[in-house]
């Protein structure tokens, strides 16, 4: 396990030695290492079982193998989550031809594992003009349907509410507004750096900003070039960064250590959305962090 020094420091943080790192080596061997109830989110896209060739390693385990190894994963990251800490889970549909419910499959597992599962936000990537698998062109004999969406399955460990301090907020209200709308659409990363699934920047920021405080610690198990760990460096997070490839670790530090930390104002006092303002001032309503409407 190799580990590379970058240690930003947000504003009211303090830097320990297990945070800001790159690990390379296997997710679960250093998921043990970490300390227990220490990571406010994790955010991760995991190998998708399709064949493809990461360096010095291909993924094609048989499907119960792989989900076997991933409740192992999850089973190791859960000793790892803060009480109320998040897990948002990147999959991709799998392909037309043999397609399997890989989403329903994952949720499954983790809700198994006692996490609370809190919602499934559509990825729109906006790659329709790209189809070429139509099926049964103009016939109801069999067409198919192209997935140009991800998900992002979102779980809670233990309880909804992730305490904190407020003023390290750092979401506006036009930010909370968009991001609480579950369908986000945003174009995939267009610069791979080699990698075949990197993340674009966008999906992480909304992920990060959404569901953590400044100075929590964000952390991604199959970390692949590293958006997860620039964007929590970027955004005054802490970030634990692991992979098992040399390269994609070796091309993540360059990446993290040419990172600055935003110098982007911290953010007013929310104001919130007129309706909710409106019920507020009235005394009677609110809506709580689920959703549901409590009287006050
Ligand atoms: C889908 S990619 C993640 C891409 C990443 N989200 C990004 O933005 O670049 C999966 C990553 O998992 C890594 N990986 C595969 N098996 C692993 C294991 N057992 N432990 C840690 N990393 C692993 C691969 O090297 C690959 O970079």
């Amino acid at each position: 396990m190799a580990l590379t020094s970058t240690s930003p420091r947000p504003p009211g943080g303090v830097s320990q030695e297990w945070q800001d790192q790159v690990y390379e080596g296997d997710a679960q061997d250093v998921l043990a290492t970490l300390p227990a109830e220490s990571v406010h989110l994790a955010v991760t896209s995991p190998p998708y079982n399709l064949g493809i060739q990461y360096a010095g390693y291909s993924d094609d385990l048989a499907y119960e193998k792989y989900l076997a190894w991933l409740r192992d994963v999850w089973t190791a990251l859960s000793r790892v989550l803060v009480p109320g800490g998040r897990f948002a889970l990147n999959v991709a549909p799998t392909s037309i031809k043999d397609f399997r419910p890989i989403h329903h499959d994952l949720a499954r597992g983790l809700r198994d594992l006692g996490l609370i599962m809190r919602t499934e936000i559509i990825w729109y990537k906006q790659t329709m003009g790209r189809r070429t698998a139509w099926g049964s062109w103009r016939s109801p004999s069999n067409p198919h349907i192209v997935p140009s969406w991800e998900y992002v399955l979102v779980f809670s460990k233990g309880g909804w509410h992730l305490p904190g301090d407020r003023a390290q907020a750092d979401i506006s209200g036009r930010e909370f507004e968009q991001f609480s709308d579950g369908f986000w659409a945003i174009p995939p990363e267009r610069r791979r750096n080699g990698h075949p699934a990197p993340f674009p920047e966008a999906l992480i920021e909304r992920l990060v900003k959404f569901y953590t405080y400044r100075g929590n610690v964000v952390l991604d198990m199959f970390g692949g070039t590293g958006t997860v760990a620039v964007v929590a460096k970027r955004w005054h997070r802490h970030f634990v960064y692991i992979d098992r490839s040399p390269e994609y670790c070796a091309a993540a530090r360059i990446r993290i250590n040419e990172t600055r930390a935003s110098s982007a104002p911290s953010v007013k006092p929310r104001i919130a959305p007129s309706s909710t303002r409106r019920t507020r001032a009235s005394g009677t309503t609110a809506a709580d962090g689920q959703g549901r409407v409590a009287s006050r």
